[in-house]
């Protein structure tokens, strides 16, 4: 297992640069399957889901090239199926196979999924993509080890209304009813940036997709796609990420490749706290100006909300903040837990079952330790942590590099699953720490 010893206690200085999002990447991935001809996707981050796609994608005879600079090449032209024992071999850390199952019933008549790994921050159910594939007419048999589909009357479009905007579910829909035949109309669905940037892949392939008001999206089917040639939009969570480091370290980071437009709702929260940011051509710096942090109350949303996987980073940042602070989430029942290791390490934090600061949400009244309040300012001191998951293990970084002291950080390859060149990254800025496989 992969170990890091960090000492802590010196801002973080410099330039990191983000490419291609991970939650987009890795579905445009998929989204080639669907295609007659090889697509070009730009961008591609050296992180360890793309690993994983690759590998599941090479399963079932997609042939990928890699050109400058994270140009990849995805070639569908000889898709197969591919051996189930193989596939579960390969999927054990993702949680995109479930988005093969509609380009492989299209493409094969078949599929395979095995069983999902992903992040622990809840139970994460594939409830809403099992559904929304017996809409479209697909026929699903639980084994042992995953499930298998098949579709023996083809996809047919359906009219579909998710109980929650699911970014999963929403990409499960995209991907299934371009190629199904007739009318989808999907309500209740998300629009993450990440959604759009998948959509306007798909109409490049020569998709028919309408986005309406309120959550709703339509997609006329159509029998066959070609391919596309496609920039990745850039990974705002990791920009975000980078952006509470200089935080709580009180840093200054230029963070190249990061854009306003999508980090509108992040910027406004940095700001509130008390970071400091300058918009440029090629990216955004932010900074900690001095002076005291101001506390927050936020609750995590679907787009245009706050997004989810920004709180945990933003947390450590709010130890050193001057008051109370509550984060209320409310995508995942169970994203709290990376908390333990801050209060080892001398923050103040209370976890609640209730829905604190903001309004009731799905998992109120329930078993479920969603809110947190946060109080500082908490000087931090080094301690011995385990990463337990990515964007909580980030955190634990950053913290470790905030803190006073020696830190040694352990499991800390799960952080590749979402952040490129991780490591050079934070020599770049000027981390001290030394790294043993
Ligand atoms: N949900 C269900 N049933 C389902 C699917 C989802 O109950 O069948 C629930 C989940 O348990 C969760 C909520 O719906 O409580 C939202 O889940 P969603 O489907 O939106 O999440 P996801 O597609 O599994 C993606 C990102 C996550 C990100 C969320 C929310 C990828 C690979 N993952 O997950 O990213 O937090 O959307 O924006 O795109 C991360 O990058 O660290 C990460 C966890």
């Amino acid at each position: 297992m992969s170990q890091i010893t960090v000492k802590g206690g010196k801002p973080l200085v410099g330039r990191v640069d983000v490419r291609g999002a991970k939650n987009l990447v890795t579905k445009a991935m998929v989204a080639a399957l669907l295609g007659d001809n090889a697509s070009v996707l730009r961008d591609v981050p050296h992180i360890s889901d793309v690993e994983v796609v690759s590998k599941l994608l090479q399963l079932h005879g997609v042939l990928i090239t890699h050109g400058e600079d994270g140009t990849m090449t995805l070639d569908p032209s000889n898709v197969k199926s591919a051996r189930m024992v193989d596939i579960d071999a390969h999927a054990g850390s993702s949680r995109i196979p479930i988005l093969f199952c509609g380009p492989l019933l299209h493409q094969l008549g078949e599929a395979f999924i095995p069983d999902l790994g992903g992040c622990h921050i809840g139970d994460r159910p594939i409830d809403y993509h099992l559904e929304v594939l017996r809409n479209f007419g697909a026929v699903i048999d639980k084994q042992p080890n995953g499930i298998r589909l098949s579709a023996p009357d083809g996809l047919h479009g359906a009219k579909i209304s998710l109980k929650y905007p699911s970014v999963g579910a929403t990409e499960q829909v995209l991907l299934t009813s371009v190629r199904a035949e007739g009318l989808t109309e999907l309500s209740g669905a998300a629009v993450e940036p990440e959604i759009m940037d998948l959509i306007a892949i798909l109409q490049k392939m020569g998709a028919i997709i309408s986005v309406d008001t309120d959550r709703v999206i339509r997609i006329e089917g159509v029998k066959n796609l070609d391919s596309y040639n496609h920039t990745a939009l850039f990974d705002r969570n990791e920009a975000a990420s980078w952006a509470a480091a200089a935080l709580a370290t009180h840093g200054d980071i230029f963070v190249g490749g990061a854009r306003q437009p999508e980090m509108m709702t992040f910027l406004n929260v940095f700001r509130k706290v008390g970071g400091a940011f300058d918009i440029k051509e090629d990216g955004i710096r932010f900074y900690h100006p001095g002076g005291d942090l101001n506390p927050v109350v936020i609750e995590t949303d679907v787009h245009p909300g706050f997004m989810t996987d920004w709180q945990q980073p933003l947390v450590v940042a709010l130890t050193q903040a001057k008051g109370l602070s509550i984060v209320h989430e409310t995508v995942y029942e169970n994203r709290f837990g990376f908390t333990d290791a801050l209060v080892q390490m001398g923050a103040q934090i209370q976890i609640y079952r209730e829905c604190l600061g903001g309004n009731p949400c799905r998992f109120g009244q329930r078993n479920f330790n969603h809110s947190a309040v946060i109080s500082g300012p908490t000087p931090l001191h080094g301690a011995d942590i385990r990463v337990p998951d990515l964007r909580g293990g980030f955190s634990h970084m950053v913290a470790a590099l905030a803190a006073e002291g020696v830190s040694n950080v352990t499991n800390v390859q799960l952080i590749s699953r979402g952040y490129e060149h991780f490591l050079t990254k934070l020599e770049a800025l000027g981390a001290e720490f030394t790294y043993t496989e």
